[in-house]
């Protein structure tokens, strides 16, 4: 689904990211771990448009997409989630999906004003997609309410809902377990589990919580200074003293 090979990134004279080269199978769960600083999100930016490589290549189902602006990436089937939640609190949960899609009918600037029967079907299409997408998060009866008014777990889980608006095919997740209380991390679990084995999607994330990353991987990749340590299952990359190393800072 997704190559990245040889990649680099500096900024000013730090190696943020340095050569690194994976692969992420379809239908995986794929997990990117590392200490603070260790070129994670510079990876997710890099891939989704954000930010351009010094170096090295990107594929996204074979095709090169290397230095592809980030709009270009989402219509070729690519979403992500941000590390710091971004949603607008002072739109309702349903404003916040009406964001996502894309190719919309309506960004035609006439066709918007003149409001073309094209553009209210479409409205009309996007509402009840976002709805279905909402019921599967378990948020449709935040469908009114304003996205800051709900608790921080539930704005993630709003974050991924309007991530899946442009269709998908590989879904990134920046850490979408931190800074959620225990007991609702398990929640987030099975979203993610059944994104996988419901809907087909391929997830690439990056979490710290090595429960999250255990209990959900089926490929691990660690990164320590921008570089690729050491790649497994969860049970190998665990045992791996490398691994073990860079966590403990030895
Ligand atoms: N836009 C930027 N300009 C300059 N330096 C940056 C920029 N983005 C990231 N860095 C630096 O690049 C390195 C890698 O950062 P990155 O955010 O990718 O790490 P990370 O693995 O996601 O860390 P964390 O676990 O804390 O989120 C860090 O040293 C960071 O300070
Ligand atoms: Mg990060």
């Amino acid at each position: 689904m997704l190559r990245i090979e040889n990649l680099s990134k500096d900024f000013g004279g730090l190696r943020a990211v340095d050569h690194c080269s994976f692969e992420v199978p379809a239908g995986t769960i794929f997990g990117l771990i590392g200490p603070n600083g260790s070129g994670k999100s510079t990876i997710f930016n890099l891939v989704t448009g954000f930010l351009l490589p010094t170096e090295g290549e990107i594929y996204f189902k074979g095709e090169r997409i290397t230095g592809w602006p980030p709009y270009a990436v989402v219509r070729k089937g690519i979403a992500r989630t941000f590390q710091l939640v971004r949603v607008f609190r002072n739109m309702t949960v349903m404003e916040n999906m009406l964001l996502g899609p894309k190719h919309q009918v309506g960004e035609n600037f006439i066709a918007g004003v003149l409001n073309l029967p094209a553009v209210r079907r479409q409205e009309r299409e996007n509402v009840k997609k976002a709805r279905e997408l909402l019921a599967m998060m378990g948020l449709e009866r935040f469908e009114n309410e304003y996205a800051g008014n709900l608790s921080y777990a539930e704005q993630k889980l709003v974050e991924i809902a309007r991530a899946l608006m442009t269709d998908p095919d590989f879904l990134m997740l920046d850490e979408p377990a931190s800074g959620i209380n225990p007991t609702l991390v398990d929640n987030i679990l099975q979203h993610i589990r059944r994104l996988r084995d419901e809907q087909g999607k391929t997830i690439l994330l990056v979490e710290h919580d090595m429960n999250v990353v255990m209990n959900l991987c089926d490929w691990i990749v660690v990164l320590n200074y921008g570089q690729k340590i050491c790649e497994g299952t969860p049970e190998t990359v665990s045992c791996d003293p490398r691994v073990i190393d860079a966590y403990l800072g030895v």
